[in-house]
């Protein structure tokens, strides 16, 4: 088996964005793309990080061949040991799991998470560090550098990787290992979990599961955590077969895309709990008879119930939440008495927060949710926090809601995304906000006026490192807000998001349905940031 170095050149745009790097699948076909993508991260690692990587991905169209141009580069490289999920699939939270637990020097994870697969559609890759963190701005950019000035990689003639589980081979320095894809992170649930305790309250049939795994990568940990371990009935497990185009779907898990789940749930033949992830298995959405638990609403309810979860039965320290993600959080924290974080959008902005010890649970209202066990959201891990809620309190999910809402107030949450802008336009939009704050400043809108319009920047508490210009918030009087700002993983156009939250402390009136009670503040979103005038959009192409 010979090693060569391949001579190639730079490609345009192999920028990470919020979570990684996102194209067309064709984009990512071409010879040599993927390849220096993979050099670039290899020369990004100092020499004696080199010892053992995970690869594992979504099992989404081109994974199978791009993890063996994978194994090439890093065999190529000299890497000393690899480890591979079988088929070359594994989770996102199974990836992260699988670096800390195997003391690696990180991970890639293929993947485009909820964007839809197959020929013309999405793919992705993104490199995790030691602590299975996505890795931090500061290692994206140097790999970003690396893929401009690249010149050649090295790669190994491998014959085809058979990725059988427990197969292990050995080419030239390196040892490559297929690892069961699922084992390590059903054993991590069950270290975390009262299995027990759940499974018997769903014996007694006080508990039950709607699982909806979108045909993708979740399919067999659902399998094997819900059904084989938790002895839920076949029935639960809905789409839990993984496929390479999720069923010709798109593996969001929101009321738009797990519509089937959705309308089921809002039924009286529905069970307890309802749930579907997303393409690489790190989403969730949760549902209750009958109710919708907004994501921001899911990550303040475990919270406020993590006496209910074993791994946080020590208590929580801190918590922390994306900064448009609502502010349900930071109330429940303030009763808790423990810090809540404010950070940028994307999950690698808790890595060192959760390193630190600084929070234990940490979410986003793009229905993301995770704990101190991993470095990325999990949504395996999230359904099974709602289990043991359940289990534990044995109250149905529509009567903890209207019990948190009462306590705390209801931040109604939703989200509207302006979808196909042209770059430069989305960014006049934002840019004006900024030149209009004057007279922005004091406009009304359902009584309330709006107090301040800035501009996000974080400062990571941990290496002090800055992050700018990460949205804009318009905030009102009441601690209400609008935020905007520009999606980070599309492929194609520009995407505004504009996030609204109305909170409403009068338990009469917190009964509505979140879209339609604020609809006229994303009226008033779209009016004061000019987006009819710039864009010629006068209405979101989505709202979840
Ligand atoms: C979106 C979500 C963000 C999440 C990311 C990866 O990024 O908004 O919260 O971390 O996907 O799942 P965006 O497209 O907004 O940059
Ligand atoms: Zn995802």
């Amino acid at each position: 088996m010979d090693i060569r170095p391949v001579a190639t050149k730079p490609f345009a745009g192999q920028k990470p964005g919020t979570s990684g790097l996102r194209k067309k699948v064709d984009v990512f076909q071409q010879p040599h793309y993927l390849a220096n993508f993979v050099q670039s991260i290899v020369n990004s690692l100092p020499r004696d990080q080199r010892d053992c990587l995970v690869v594992g991905g979504d099992g989404r169209y081109f994974n199978a061949e791009a993890t063996q141009i994978i194994l090439q580069v890093l065999v190529g490289n000299g890497i000393k040991q690899v480890l591979v999920g079988a088929g070359g699939l594994l989770s996102t939270p199974a990836v992260s799991h699988l670096i800390r637990k195997s003391n690696a020097n990180g991970g890639i994870v293929l993947s485009a998470s909820h964007n839809p697969g197959g020929p013309g559609k999405d793919f992705g890759i993104k490199f995790n560090n030691a602590s299975g963190s996505p890795a931090p701005e500061a290692v994206t950019q140097a790999i970003y550098q690396n893929t401009q000035s690249i010149s050649q990689y090295l790669a190994a003639d491998l014959p085809p990787v058979d990725l059988a589980v427990g197969e292990e081979y050995r080419f030239a320095e390196t040892t490559i290992k297929v690892v069961d894809s699922v084992d390590d992170y059903a054993q991590l649930m069950q270290s975390l979990f009262d299995f027990d305790k759940i499974s018997e309250a769903i014996q007694s049939t006080r508990l039950s599961l709607c699982f909806d795994g979108m045909h993708a990568v979740t399919g067999p940990y659902a399998t094997r955590i819900f059904k084989d371990l938790l002895g839920l009935p076949d029935r639960a497990l809905k789409n839990c077969v993984a496929l390479a185009d999720f069923g010709g779907g798109h593996p969001d898990p929101n009321r738009v895309y797990a519509r089937e789940l959705y309308d089921f749930m809002m039924t009286d033949e529905a069970p307890e709990l309802g749930a579907a992830s997303d393409g690489d298995g790190d989403r969730n959405m949760i549902l209750g008879r009958k109710a919708f638990v907004s994501p921001s609403d899911s990550l303040a309810l475990i919270a406020q119930h993590h006496q209910s979860i074993p791994q946080f039965k020590s208590g929580l320290v801190g918590v922390a939440r994306s900064m448009p993600t609502s502010t349900a959080l930071d109330r429940v924290a303030q009763h808790l008495n423990v810090s809540c974080y404010e950070t940028p959008t994307g999950w690698k902005f808790f890595g060192n927060l959760l390193d630190e010890g600084l929070v234990r649970l940490c979410g986003e209202e793009s229905f993301g949710t995770s704990g101190d066990h991993v470095r990325e959201k999990d949504g395996v891990w999230t359904v099974l926090c709602w289990l043991s809620i359940l289990a534990d309190l044995q109250r149905p999910v529509s009567e903890l809601l209207r019990q948190h809402w009462t306590a705390f107030g209801r931040s109604y949450y939703c989200r509207h995304d302006y979808e196909g802008l042209e770059a430069d336009k989305a960014q006049t939009i934002m840019d004006q906000l900024v030149r209009n704050r004057g007279s922005i400043l004091g406009r009304m809108v359902n009584g309330m006026t709006v107090s301040d319009v800035n501009v996000f920047s974080y400062e990571d508490p941990v290496d002090g490192s800055v992050a700018h210009n990460q949205g804009v918030r318009v905030q009102f009087d009441d601690q209400s807000r609008v935020v905007y700002r520009l999606s980070g993983t599309g492929t194609d156009a520009a995407t505004l998001r504009v996030y609204l939250e109305q909170i409403e402390r009068d338990a009469t009136n917190q009964g509505a349905d979140a879209i339609e009670y604020n609809d006229v503040l994303g009226e008033f979103a779209n009016h004061i940031a000019q987006i009819r005038e710039v864009s010629g959009l006068s209405q979101p192409s989505v709202k979840t």
